[in-house]
């Protein structure tokens, strides 16, 4: 009941004051709260929901803050990001407020390399719109009236499955992934008021591209590679056994003839060298593709 009461308290209080900022963390990541304390004579952060606290004050150039908080070039930072750090924050500066509400979010972590195609999974029942974000710009959004509306920079290279609104699988196709697209992509239905499941996905490395299948510059370079350390090991091979011959073999020979009794070992140089073949088998190994690929039945937008 108390609850209820305070969210509409909150909502009625939102209505009449129009700077009310919605940011998300990860969690354990490190957030810098927004507001510049040094332009404020007296400055106040408070937590308005689910509880009430003041976690950090300024005045008289003198700065307080809980223990998970530290000030940074005026401004509030929290150190490591809990579950619990998210709800409302307001900040007060000359009078005036602002208000923060803050999402705490556990990230999916997705490894992609360039020019990669990849599916981000999500899904959500009986939506009527479906928006995916990246960090806070629009990916794509799609109506269930059928209006489509890719952000910028994303126009034919985004999709979703055509009947995604009667299966409520929601995920998003990406194709041909760039270094910019690395970032925290979310997903949300419903005027981006109810989240998708799973949410969060943090696509933070986009790597280098990899030679494709058919690109054997790669390959020929280490098969190259092989040939030569293949013909030096020849060589020295070679060398080493005209050196024995010079060195052992044909002064004792000269002996041989005046002592007929002594025996002889030859060394066996092959034994001590690697042959040619074993010289080669160290070949990398292709590595595994691991990244989801598209499915077919997808419509680009
Ligand atoms: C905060 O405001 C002061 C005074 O205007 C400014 O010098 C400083 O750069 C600001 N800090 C940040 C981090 O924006
Ligand atoms: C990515 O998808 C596009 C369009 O469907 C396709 O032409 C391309 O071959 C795919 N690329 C990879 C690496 O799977
Ligand atoms: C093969 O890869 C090299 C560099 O890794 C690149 O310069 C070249 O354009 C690629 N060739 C093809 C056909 O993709």
């Amino acid at each position: 009941m108390m609850y209820t009461l305070q969210l509409a308290v909150i909502f009625m209080v939102e209505a009449f004051s129009q700077a009310v900022i919605y940011d998300f963390i990860l969690l354990e990541a490190p957030y810098t709260f927004p507001g510049n304390a040094s332009l404020c004579e007296t400055a106040e952060w408070r937590k308005s929901f689910p509880t009430k606290a003041t976690i950090a004050t300024y005045q008289n150039q003198i700065f307080w803050t809980e223990e998970e908080f530290t000030w940074k070039e005026n401004h509030l930072l929290l150190n490591s990001a809990r579950y619990t750090d998210q709800g409302r924050y307001v900040f007060v500066c000359k009078g005036d407020e602002k208000t923060l509400k803050l999402d705490v979010l556990y990230a999916l972590n997705v490894h992609v390399a360039e020019m990669d195609n990849i599916t981000l999974k999500c899904l959500r029942r009986n939506a009527n719109d479906v928006t995916w974000l990246h960090n806070n710009e629009r990916v794509l959004q799609y109506k269930k009236d059928g209006s489509i509306n890719p952000g910028k920079g994303y126009e034919g290279r985004v999709s979703l499955e055509k009947n995604c609104f009667k299966t409520g699988d929601i995920s998003l196709t990406i194709t041909g992934v760039r270094k910019t697209d690395a970032g925290i992509y979310r997903c949300f239905v419903d005027d981006e008021t109810t989240e998708g499941y799973p949410h969060t996905y943090d696509l933070s490395h986009v790597n280098e591209k990899r030679s494709s299948p058919g690109n054997q510059t790669d390959s020929n370079f280490n098969e190259a590679q092989s040939l030569i350390i293949y013909k030096c090991l020849t060589i020295v091979f070679v060398i080493i056994t005209c050196i024995l011959m010079l060195v052992i073999v044909i002064p004792k020979l000269n002996c041989q003839s005046t002592s007929p009794t002594a025996t002889y070992h030859v060394p066996m140089s092959n034994g001590v060298l690697l042959s040619p073949s074993q010289s080669m088998v160290n070949h990398p190994v292709q590595e595994s593709d691991t990244t989801e690929n598209k499915p077919s039945n997808t419509t680009p937008f």
